[in-house]
């Protein structure tokens, strides 16, 4: 359905050490205000549709704050899972680590890249995409969370950088205090099996 709705997704984090146990259970009520705020935009959408030229402001509006949620959601959704299962650093020998060294010299040229966007000024996201097409990796920044994205690439490594992230833990100069306790935590495997469901 065009204007469909969504259900929000559990996760099961660990005790991550460097961000508290209060920042991650605000965080996730964050993501589900997302989710819930796409439905209602959708719920809306539905009603004002049925006379979209008597509703044009509000159904233009609508539309463009609707990928706003949508983003919110889903970049979520990556970001959760990839403290789950516990801090576990990349396989040197798996595909992953080979075609991040093949693509960019080093594993560690990537995170420096990704770290340093996450780093710049501005709350959005700083991501990894990889383009199965070309077979390369592109490390991007999305203000707030729905452009500036390369499109149709998928996500493979999803850092949030909005203050909400880590104020609480680290005050609001501590982003980058926040960005070296996020990559400790990081499950590479959740990483590995990303990239391993896009190259197939
Ligand atoms: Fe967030």
């Amino acid at each position: 359905m065009m204007f469909s709705t969504y259900e929000a997704k559990k996760f099961t984090l660990p005790k991550v050490e460097g961000i508290s146990e209060k920042t991650m259970t605000e965080h996730i009520g964050l993501y589900e205000g997302y989710v819930k705020n796409f439905n209602a935009i959708s719920k809306a959408l539905e009603e004002l549709m049925s006379d979209p030229e008597k509703n044009a402001h509000a159904v233009s509006e609508l539309i463009r704050r609707r990928s706003f949620e949508f983003g919110g959601m889903r970049l979520h959704e990556h970001y959760f899972p990839q403290f789950e299962g516990g801090s576990t650093p990349l396989t040197p020998s798996g595909p992953l680590a080979k075609a991040l060294a093949k693509d960019a010299g080093s594993v560690e040229t990537v995170v420096k890249a990704v770290r340093a966007t996450g780093a710049m000024r501005g709350p959005g996201w700083s991501l990894l995409y990889y383009d199965p097409e070309a077979k390369k990796f592109l490390v991007g920044f999305t203000g707030e969370q729905h452009q500036g994205h390369f499109v149709t690439l998928p996500i493979v490594l999803a850092l949030d950088v909005w203050e909400h992230a880590y104020i609480l833990d680290y005050g609001a100069a501590g982003k980058g205090k926040y960005i070296e306790a996020f990559f400790k935590a990081l499950n590479w495997d959740v990483i590995e099996k990303r990239f391993g469901s896009v190259t197939v």
